[in-house]
């Protein structure tokens, strides 16, 4: 290959061994969760304003999903805009090792203050995996700094999703969830079902005792088990594990890396069970679905137990980007926004919406189930739904919509207006009534 003097070659375009065109067109992008020699190409996205994602070509689309449940201010938020803006003129990213900074450190003052109980320790990095990375290792160590070595085990529920990094991936659904092809790769895990109901509490709590010098700690999405299906339960359940977990002595942890941020109606999932996790994790909506942050919350009796002269027993992670200047700022103006402007009361009123919105759906055939929780209104069908049928007909309609597995959902930005609310109600339920008739044959 030859090339101007001084230029890179160009290489020629990428194919498979089979000759067939690799990536659609994206010859070097390689998308998430996506066959790459079959996939659609993706749509080109020109910019995202308030509710809306504006394409390439045109198209104004109203977002259903809030960008895996991120964006809860909308996208280009003025007041978080101004702030990272204004951040960035300061200063972008300083390494937090050694070094330290007033945004990290008044959001993890903040973040204790508006977390309930005494989760009053927060260690950044910049992924909802990484924290749940960070929040299983605490554990472990929490205990080996107790000296209890054994206990390096985690007990997690089926429908559950906690990320797609190793340990993250151990603790998901074995069957169900998108990691089953790794299989006898990870780390032997406890998932069981959620225990509901005073028979179930009572063997989730024997299965306690009778692990309890293996296992570290139970994690779980309190109230919603968000990618793993959009399951629910109810707060009483939470509370019932919770209490099982506190008898037996073994750690919690509560994934509210979706739930987190007022998803389901108040701004933790764990404030309407009334407990407070050993450790929390959050993301997605912290920095409003500005930029990548997440945070691993500890309480007091974790983060004493790392406190020693011994260096050993410190915490022994460090993301490079943890505590990234221009995230913290971001997550300060979302903070300020739940604070002044009524985003809570808006979710009550969403889920609402949600409910008369969605219900038409309910009975028709094919379809098993319409729920609503917070901002999360669901629909299950009986079979899964393929985003083929669903997403190029909502999209005829001006809607973003990317059903998985056998639900259909959405979880809009808190900033929906009624009227945008409702197209996406609509569109749901056409779409869904033109998959019930199809499948009626
Ligand atoms: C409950 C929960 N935990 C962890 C994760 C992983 O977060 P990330 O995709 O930022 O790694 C997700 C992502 O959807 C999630 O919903």
């Amino acid at each position: 290959m030859t090339g101007p003097a001084g230029a890179r070659p160009t290489k020629p375009a990428a194919v498979t061994t089979t000759g067939a065109p690799q990536g659609q067109g994206l010859p070097q992008l390689w998308m998430p969760y996506t066959q790459m020699q079959t996939a659609a190409p993706p749509l080109q996205v020109a910019r995202a304003e308030g509710v809306r994602i504006v394409l390439e070509d045109g198209r104004e689309l109203i977002d259903a999903i809030a960008s895996w449940w991120t964006a809860c201010h909308g996208y280009g938020h003025p007041v978080i805009r101004e702030a990272v803006q204004h951040q960035l003129e300061v200063m972008p990213h300083v390494m937090l090792g050694g070094l330290s900074h007033e945004p990290a450190q008044r959001l993890a003052a903040r973040l204790a203050a508006i977390l309930p109980g005494d989760l009053d320790h927060v260690f950044f990095a910049e992924s909802g995996s990484v924290a749940v990375e960070v929040a299983m290792k605490m554990a472990m160590q929490y205990y080996i700094n107790r000296g209890e070595r054994g206990r390096t085990r985690f007990i997690s529920f089926r429908h559950g999703y906690h990320g797609d990094t190793l340990a993250a991936m151990s603790v998901c659904d074995p069957e169900e969830g998108m990691h089953a092809l790794f299989h006898g790769a990870l780390l032997p895990q406890h998932v069981i079902d959620l225990p509901r109901g005073a028979e179930a509490v009572a063997a989730f709590e024997a299965l306690l005792e009778r692990e309890r010098t293996n296992v570290a700690a139970v994690i779980v999405e309190p109230l919603v088990q968000g990618a793993g299906g959009m399951k629910f339960h109810a707060p009483k359940d939470l509370a019932a594990l919770a209490a099982a977990c506190q008898r037996q002595g073994v750690l919690w942890i509560a994934d509210e890396i979706m739930t987190g941020f007022g998803r389901t109606g108040s701004l933790f999932a764990c404030e309407q069970a009334g407990v407070v996790p050993d450790i929390i994790t959050l993301s997605k909506a912290l920095t409003g679905g500005t930029l990548a942050l997440s945070a691993t919350v500890a309480r007091r009796h974790i983060f004493e137990a790392f406190l020693d002269a011994d260096p050993e027993r410190a915490l022994m992670h460090g993301p490079t980007f943890m505590g990234n200047a221009l995230a913290c700022a971001a997550a300060h103006a979302s903070l300020d926004l739940f604070e002044r402007e009524p985003r809570l009361a808006r979710v009550a009123e969403l889920g609402r919406l949600l409910c008369q919105g969605l219900e038409p759906c309910r009975g028709l055939s094919g379809v098993v189930d319409v729920r609503v929780r917070g901002a999360i209104g669901v629909v299950q069908l009986e079979a899964p739904a393929p985003s083929a049928f669903f997403t190029p007909r909502a999209l005829e309609r001006g809607v973003w919509l990317r059903p998985f597995g056998d639900i259909v959902y959405t979880t809009p930005p808190f900033t929906i207006s009624d009227a945008e609310l409702g197209r996406i109600c609509e569109t749901i339920v056409a779409v869904t009534v033109q998959w019930s008739e199809q499948a009626r044959g």
